[in-house]
């Protein structure tokens, strides 16, 4: 099995704090691979890393086997890494056409029939103002202008935050069907349920160190991750 993301035991200091130790993730070809844990514990951190956005102190980030961890975040860019990063980061003032538009060059045309089919809600709101969508249209939108650079890797730090659970379940069904399309995705999620159904392997971050890793399912029965994610109950089969 190949991997197109390895991070392979990547350390992050910030001053003092170590933000993270040592943590080693890896996302093969047309997976969805999800980092779980509370607020605080370094998510987000990780995947500035991996864009571009934090240097790591250790450690290397391949993606398709090279190191990427010292290269600009707009190299990163360019080579197939984009982010849907956490709160969304949607342009609110300019029309959701402006904002899928926004950077994507001359794939843009031919890009964003594919996007608006896998997104039909967009298509309906083009000329609409960003800022007046739903938290769920606002974070199609997010996720679907990544999608409109075609990346290699898709990074998406906690898609579900601040959504109903219905919206939740909706966003979860949309990633499923981004990696059927042969996508490969980095969730990071504090939703671990949400985010283990979902998921092919998964790993469980705490205080900047990964703690648990396993195949998504399995850890869904896991006695440490029921007690300390999913309010003690195990997930029989699923
Ligand atoms: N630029 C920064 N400067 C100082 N501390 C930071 C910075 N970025 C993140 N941190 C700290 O790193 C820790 C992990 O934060 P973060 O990666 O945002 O966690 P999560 O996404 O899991 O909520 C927190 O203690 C946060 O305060
Ligand atoms: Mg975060």
């Amino acid at each position: 099995m190949s991997n197109i993301l390895e991070i392979n035991n990547l350390s992050l200091k910030i001053g003092v704090q170590d933000i993270l130790h040592d943590v080693t993730v890896k996302v093969p070809q047309k997976g969805i691979v999800s980092v779980l844990g509370a607020n605080g514990v370094g998510k987000t951190s990780l995947m500035r890393c991996v864009s571009g956005i934090y240097h790591a102190t250790g450690g290397e980030i391949l993606l398709d086997g090279q190191d990427i961890s010292k290269l600009k975040s707009h190299d990163i860019v360019e080579r197939g890494v984009m982010q849907a990063p956490e709160g969304r980061q949607i342009f609110s003032t300019m029309t959701v056409l402006e904002n899928l538009l926004l950077g994507a060059g001359a794939l843009g045309r031919q890009e964003l029939d594919h996007v608006l089919t896998l997104f039909p809600v967009l298509k309906e709101r083009l000329k609409q103002q960003a800022g007046s969508m739903s938290g769920g249209e606002q974070q199609m939108l997010c996720i679907g202008r990544a999608l409109m650079h075609k990346p290699k890797v898709l990074l998406l730090d906690e898609p579900s935050l601040g959504l109903a659970p219905r919206l939740v379940g909706f966003i979860c069904e949309l990633v499923t069907r981004i990696r059927d399309e042969g996508y490969s995705v980095l969730l990071v999620e504090q939703n671990v349920k949400a985010a283990l159904r979902i998921s092919d392997k998964a790993y469980v971050i705490e205080h900047g160190k990964i703690v648990i890793e396993g195949d998504a399912h399995e850890l869904m029965s896991d006695k440490r991750v029921a007690d300390a994610y999913l309010g003690g109950h195990v997930h029989e089969g699923s």
